[in-house]
């Protein structure tokens, strides 16, 4: 095999990992989710969630929540957030500013351990609008323990 095959070989191989790896992960594309009618921001992360009730379009970030999180937590934490057991089950996370602080950890800085990649830095790819949208549908979804 001449370089030039070889490095194709390479890269063919790597594709395949990287689809293999998909595949067992679900849809790993991260969609960008569409914030409009809600506040915005900035880059500064908020402490609190800002869409909570009595938010005026605490509604509308609910249903934008909902897709959101259908699309890009589902796969792992469990359609409506009912867990099967992956991944822990985000309805139990404490509502009111505590379960904020601990969510905002997550999604900015998701979970490695020992260098495996147990969930992305979400925050990298879902703006702070879309990710405060999931934790206001995530709070509509509560339960106790
Ligand atoms: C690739 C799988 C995966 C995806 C996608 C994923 N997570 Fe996670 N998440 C995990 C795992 C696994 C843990 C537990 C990590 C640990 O044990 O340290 C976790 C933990 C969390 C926690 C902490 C829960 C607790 O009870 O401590 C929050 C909050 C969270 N995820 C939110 C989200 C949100 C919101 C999304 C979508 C924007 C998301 N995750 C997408 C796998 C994922």
């Amino acid at each position: 095999m001449n370089n030039k095959n070889a490095l194709h070989a390479l890269l063919v191989w790597a594709g395949l990992g990287f689809s293999a790896l998909a595949m067992a992960h679900g849809d790993v594309t991260p969609q960008a989710v569409n914030t409009e009618g809600l506040e915005q921001l900035g880059k500064e992360w908020r402490d609190e969630n800002p869409y909570r009730a009595p938010y005026a379009n605490n509604k509308q970030a609910i249903e934008i929540g909902t897709s959101a999180y259908t699309q890009n937590c589902a796969r792992c934490h469990g359609l409506e957030a009912i867990s099967g057991g992956i991944a822990p089950d985000l309805r139990m996370l404490d509502p009111g500013i505590e379960g904020d602080e601990w969510f905002k950890e997550r999604v900015i800085n998701g979970a490695v351990r020992d260098g495996a990649v147990y969930m992305p830095k979400m925050a990298d790819y879902i703006s702070q609008e879309g990710l405060w949208a999931i934790r206001t549908y995530l709070e509509s979804l509560h339960v106790e323990e």
